[in-house]
């Protein structure tokens, strides 16, 4: 079933969709869900709402983080992020399958239940698990005093505002946000080094401006986004960082576009997919400056080699090497906080493909914007 949203209390404006508003609006929802959580002095987090001092911060020993959806993919996100700024075993699961398993709940790990509505009937039957055997769940969640919010034992509110669009855009930026404060004030407590710590609150400082500048390209995106809804099927690969925003970007594709969008680790073309490439299946490809852009961009050869066409999501500096691609540039931000640019040009790509289509952006079709029953 659905949530009723008062429409009335937000407006779309001159926007021709809630979804279209929404993707604009980031450059100042990021602010908010960062205003008054960063340490410059000490490069760490404050976020009171968790309930947890030092000391039970310290104790933690793993974390693991269940939503469904988006919710999910931004999930795998935040536990790279964990895991690499405070060296704690991190993953994420969707908090749909969690419960049917009979999970071991350990007193040590840290449960973290991410949803925007903070109404999704599988992430908070997923809560009651964790908290009935007597695990430790904070939420992430968007609407204030929901049921999410209220099972949880403390959490980080996003502060993103009312979302309206079944897609969600800026209430996923703002859990990312949120995990990233979290790895840090984790990391702080830990061995990450005060110089590191002011290096990420530098970068999230900066974070809300590059969104923007991202923002701004979009008139360049458009042409890209008609010719991707022309295919009936895509894929979107990423390795290590860009794997969960590749899962994100097909998920955004296949929901408002109606197009077979798959997600695949970069690495694992070669295990299997690469059977389906030829010039009618386009590739998004996520190659930042990182450890792995030359592995990245030996994939792009495999791909042109069979000529199918190429979206590549990069950074000003990586050289495709004569390669045939669409190139779409991100700002850099530290690398850590990559993902959250690489996953701002898929949004328009999902949205303007949708909007070519003729589809209805904001209510697609057999999707709820709150799954609230079994
Ligand atoms: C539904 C929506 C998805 C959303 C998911 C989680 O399935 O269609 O877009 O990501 O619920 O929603 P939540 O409110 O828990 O973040």
């Amino acid at each position: 079933s659905e949530v009723d949203i008062d429409a009335s209390a937000y407006d779309a404006g001159e926007h021709e969709s809630y979804m279209r508003k929404e993707i604009l609006e980031q450059p100042t929802t990021a602010q908010a869900v960062l205003r008054g959580r960063l340490d410059e002095r000490f490069g760490t987090a404050h976020l009171g709402g968790l309930d947890m001092d030092a000391r039970d911060l310290r104790a933690v020993r793993r974390v693991k983080i269940l939503g469904c959806g988006s919710a999910y993919y931004v999930g795998q996100m935040g536990a790279a992020l964990i895991e690499e700024l405070a060296r704690i075993p991190a993953d994420a699961e969707a908090a749909s399958e969690f419960r049917y398993r009979n999970p071991v709940i350990e007193p040590d790990t840290l449960y973290v239940a991410v949803s925007q509505s903070g109404e999704t009937i599988d992430t908070l039957l997923a809560v009651q698990e964790v908290r009935r055997k007597g695990g430790r769940c904070v939420g992430l969640v968007n609407v204030v005093g929901s049921a999410i919010a209220r099972e949880c034992d403390g959490g980080i509110y996003l502060h993103a505002g009312p979302e309206v669009a079944v897609a969600s855009t800026k209430a996923l930026t703002n859990m990312f946000l949120a995990f990233a404060l979290l790895a840090l004030q984790l990391g702080r407590v830990r061995d990450l080094s005060i110089a590191d710590g002011k290096r990420l609150v530098a970068g999230l400082e900066r974070l809300p401006g590059q969104i923007e500048e991202v923002l701004a390209g979009e008139a360049d995106l458009v042409e890209v986004a008609h010719s991707l809804a022309e295919a009936e099927s895509l894929f979107f690969i990423g390795r290590v960082r860009g794997f969960p925003v590749a899962r994100e970007g097909a998920q955004k594709f296949k929901e408002i576009s109606y197009r077979h969008a798959e997600a695949y680790q970069t690495s694992e073309l070669k295990h299997g997919p690469l059977a389906l490439i030829d010039p009618a299946v386009p590739t998004v490809a996520l190659v930042p400056q990182d450890e792995l852009t030359e592995r990245n961009i030996g994939a792009l050869h495999e791909i042109a080699a069979r000529s199918g066409p190429l979206v590549v999501v990069t950074h000003e500096d990586v050289g495709l090497g004569g390669i045939d691609a669409r190139r779409v540039v991100v700002p850099r931000n530290e690398p850590e906080l990559d993902p959250i640019l690489l996953t701002i040009p898929l949004q328009l790509l999902a949205y303007h493909a949708a909007q070519h289509l003729g589809h209805d952006i904001d209510k697609p079709r057999n999707l709820a914007k709150s799954v609230t029953v079994e």
